[in-house]
């Protein structure tokens, strides 16, 4: 597995330490909101369940989960698999997400919630490439961990064909394994 790593562009200690960060500045904001973390399977596992951790404010978590087919020459869609099973009525949402890249997920996870009509809706993300975002995307991350090139990333929770979420590392997968 290791061998199909060009370059490991974030180590498990620069992971830890951005997100202790990131989830202190989200705890300060919403003190006393007590928000609900929507995350976005199946990406966000290990970044949500360290993330949470260190928020020391009463919250509650909910998933769901997309699937995205980007296909090379079609249209990219989404597609839900799985919802959420809170009612967010009224309440304070942030949308936690492993990678915010080309944006149509984050912009269809926005849509369906919105649509629910919780007081309001921020997005943390471990990760932001902004090299393929697409025009037409509108939404911004309110909270970004680390800004990535634009190269195919795997480990902490991101894939490559299901494989490699289990690395504690995020990496470049070495174009070989693709091509
Ligand atoms: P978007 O809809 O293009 O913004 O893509 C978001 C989803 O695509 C992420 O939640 C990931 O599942 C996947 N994705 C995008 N870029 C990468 C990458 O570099 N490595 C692994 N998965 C990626
Ligand atoms: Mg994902």
């Amino acid at each position: 597995m290791e061998k199909d790593i060009e370059q490991i562009l974030i180590t498990s200690e620069q992971l830890q330490e951005r997100i202790s960060q990131l989830a202190a500045e989200v705890s300060a904001e919403y003190a006393g909101k007590k928000p609900i973390f929507i995350g976005v399977l199946k990406g966000v596992l290990m970044f949500m369940g360290d993330f949470v951790k260190q928020v020391n404010e009463p919250c509650e978590i909910d998933l769901m989960r997309i699937a995205s087919y980007r296909g090379t020459g079609s249209k990219g869609s989404v597609d839900p698999v799985m919802d959420i099973s809170t009612d967010i009525r009224g309440r304070h949402v942030v949308i936690l997400e492993d990678i915010f890249d080309t944006g149509r997920s984050l912009t269809y996870v926005c849509n369906h919630l919105q649509a629910m009509e919780p007081a309001s809706i921020k997005i943390v993300t471990l990760l932001d490439k902004p090299a393929k975002r697409l025009p037409e995307v509108t939404i911004k991350a309110d909270y970004i961990g680390f800004t990535v090139p634009d190269e195919f990333v795997v480990g902490y929770g991101l894939d490559y064909n299901e494989l490699y979420r289990n690395l504690p590392y995020i990496g470049i997968l070495s174009p070989e394994v693709y091509q």
